[in-house]
């Protein structure tokens, strides 16, 4: 497929997906796809170009990694049922929580997410079904974020040399890899999915396991899918790019009842950016911060500490890992 960059106002939304649609009918053939869903911008047009090209030989699943947010993969799952694609959820929880055990070094934790994904759970997917293609949403952005050697985005393999046909027995179509968030977002639109999806914040695909500094565990994320919820209730009229909650690894003393409580600290990061590749904190005003730390630190007892980041992309990136 094409790799030559669209920028998107010279995006002709209906010409590329009747291209892509197309390209994607004669690369898989009469073989059968899987696709990777997340409900993200970038999975869920890519969903719905295979959908268009493939219909039922399209295997559509999302994988839920127990790094989501709470109730994402049921609400995914209940939309595209309402655009007619049925997607099977697979419990992968403990296999995620497995790999992740013990790492604490950012591009450790990626890599050790990126093989759970693409070895052992997409390996044995397409073992199973007797697929050939995987279909996914990767875009220009994670393409040269990664080559930049920035930060491994879970979804780079062939531009890092590796052979997936190889390793893990499947090929891989990118149909947006000549795209960025806004491009997208014209392309979702016109695939008709709904403003939910296509005006809906950008997910990173290794999830809540980026907002976690030092070592994955099911508590530790337990914390932070509760504080995301927080914060992207308090601030949906921000009008923010993206918005995050990150649990940092050293505590702060604190107190509970009285007591000295030794606890965590949870920053949020609030983010004005068109394609990502450059981002400034957004303006909030101090009683939206106020209210912000006290629903979190009322509602998460484990957390004693509420920061705002306040620097920019770059010298920053976006998800703290
Ligand atoms: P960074 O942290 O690199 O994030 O400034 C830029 C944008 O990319 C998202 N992001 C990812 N998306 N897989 C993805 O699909 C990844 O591994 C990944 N890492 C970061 C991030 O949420 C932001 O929108």
């Amino acid at each position: 497929m094409e790799t030559k960059e669209i920028k998107a106002e010279e995006l002709d939304p209906d010409k590329f997906i009747e291209e892509k649609v197309e390209e994607i009918r004669s690369i898989v053939g009469d073989a059968k796809a899987i696709v990777a869903l997340s409900g993200g911008i970038d999975s869920s047009a890519a969903t719905m170009l295979g959908h268009r090209g493939l219909g039922d030989r399209l295997r559509v699943v999302f994988i839920d990694n127990g790094l989501m947010r709470d109730g994402e993969p049921e609400q995914v799952a209940s939309t595209f049922k309402e655009l007619g694609v049925h997607v099977e959820i697979i419990d992968a929880q403990e296999e995620f929580f497995k790999a992740l055990s013990g790492i604490t070094d950012p591009e450790e934790k990626r890599e050790a997410i990126t093989q759970t994904f693409y070895k052992k759970v997409f390996g044995r997917l397409v073992r199973e079904s007797g697929a050939r293609f995987l279909l996914q949403g990767t875009i220009r952005t994670d393409i040269e974020e990664t080559m930049a050697g920035i930060k491994r985005q879970h979804n780079i393999l062939e531009q890092l040399g590796i052979d997936t046909e190889k390793e893990y027995g499947y090929k891989v179509i990118e149909p947006l890899r000549q795209l960025r968030k806004d491009g997208v977002r014209k392309i979702a639109k016109a695939l008709g999915l709904p403003k939910e999806i296509y005006d809906k914040m950008p997910f990173p695909g290794p999830a809540l396991a980026t907002r976690i500094i030092g070592e994955v565990t099911p508590e530790k994320i337990e914390i932070v899918r509760k504080a995301t919820t927080i914060v992207e209730r308090e601030l949906e009229n921000a009008h923010a790019f993206q918005l995050m909650a990150i649990l940092h690894q050293d505590r702060v003393t604190g107190m509970r009842n009285g007591k000295r409580a030794f606890g965590l600290q949870i920053e949020v990061r609030a983010w004005d950016s068109v394609d990502a590749t450059k981002a400034t904190p957004t303006i909030l005003h101090p009683n939206t911060l106020r209210r912000l730390g006290d629903r979190i630190t009322n509602e998460i007892p484990e957390v004693v500490s509420v920061t705002y980041n306040i620097a920019s992309k770059p010298p920053s990136t976006m998800e703290a890992i």
